[in-house]
């Protein structure tokens, strides 16, 4: 489809119009401030099937890289988009140049507006969901039950990272992941389409200064605080 077909993002309806028994949970945050394994702990807490939206992009980038094709040129990164089929569990899919691809395919409208539909039926489902990524409050899911903010300093991140790639036999650098970690955060918040930012009725949890399980448990309670208030 010529990138002017693509529908914008604004033209595509709102979780209202789904029939919904369940509640819609949308985590958003940058780069290993441990959205994912919230989404995924609150995902199995509730009971709700989740998504990792992120996977979606870094799928679109290992095609994209096999293929050899330019991450620069957005025709490229659209065409690597079709018959998008991944294996959640191919390693590759969270290499770094892969992370790095990722977060510049993302930035076009083309390649955001082809994931959209994907990610939009996942939120509808009956019964409700769990969905991490950047803009799963702002935009995906702008009515969702519970929104939550993940943030941690920089630091903490690249700490995070650093552990998990050498925790998979990769040898890295503090610094490398570090400048890595800041500049997909600069990417990811400067871009024009669907910035990361917090919702304005998002809740924020700064886990910088917690461990896992901490961070799990606080969310856990934002959440179930929010679902009762809203059923009261
Ligand atoms: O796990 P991590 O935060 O490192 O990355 P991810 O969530 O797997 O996302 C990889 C890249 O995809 C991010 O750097 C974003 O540029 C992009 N992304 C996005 O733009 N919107 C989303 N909803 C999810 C990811
Ligand atoms: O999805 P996102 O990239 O935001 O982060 P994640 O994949 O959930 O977490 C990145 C790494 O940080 C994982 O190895 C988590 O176990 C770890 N983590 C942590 O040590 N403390 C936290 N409060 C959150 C995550």
């Amino acid at each position: 489809m010529p990138l002017s077909k693509q529908p914008a993002l604004a033209e595509h309806s709102t979780l209202k119009d789904a029939p919904r028994d369940g509640p819609v949970i949308a985590v958003d945050g940058p780069a290993a401030s441990g959205k994912g394994s919230i989404a995924r702990a609150l995902a199995e807490h509730l009971r709700l099937p989740h998504m990792d939206t992120g996977l979606l992009y870094r799928a679109v980038a290992l095609n994209l890289w096999r293929w050899g094709g330019d991450p620069g040129n957005e025709f490229e990164a659209l065409r690597a988009c079709d018959d998008l089929g991944f294996d959640p569990l191919d390693q590759e899919l969270r290499s770094e140049p892969v992370s790095k691809i990722a977060s510049m395919i993302s930035a076009y409208p083309s390649v955001r507006a082809a994931l959209l539909k994907r990610q939009q039926d996942f939120a509808r489902q009956p019964g409700g969901a769990v969905l991490d990524g950047r803009d799963i409050g702002t935009v995906i899911a702008p009515d969702a039950d519970v929104k939550l903010f993940v943030t941690a300093s920089p630091e903490v991140r690249a700490e995070r990272r650093l552990k998990e790639l050498e925790g998979r036999g990769m040898h890295v650098h503090y610094e490398e992941v570090l400048s890595d970690i800041r500049s997909r955060d600069a990417r990811d918040s400067g871009r024009a389409v669907a910035p990361l930012r917090a919702a304005s009725d998002a809740l924020l949890l700064d886990t910088s200064e917690m461990a896992l399980d901490r961070a799990t448990a606080e969310a856990r309670r934002l959440v179930e605080k929010r679902l009762a208030h809203a059923h009261s």
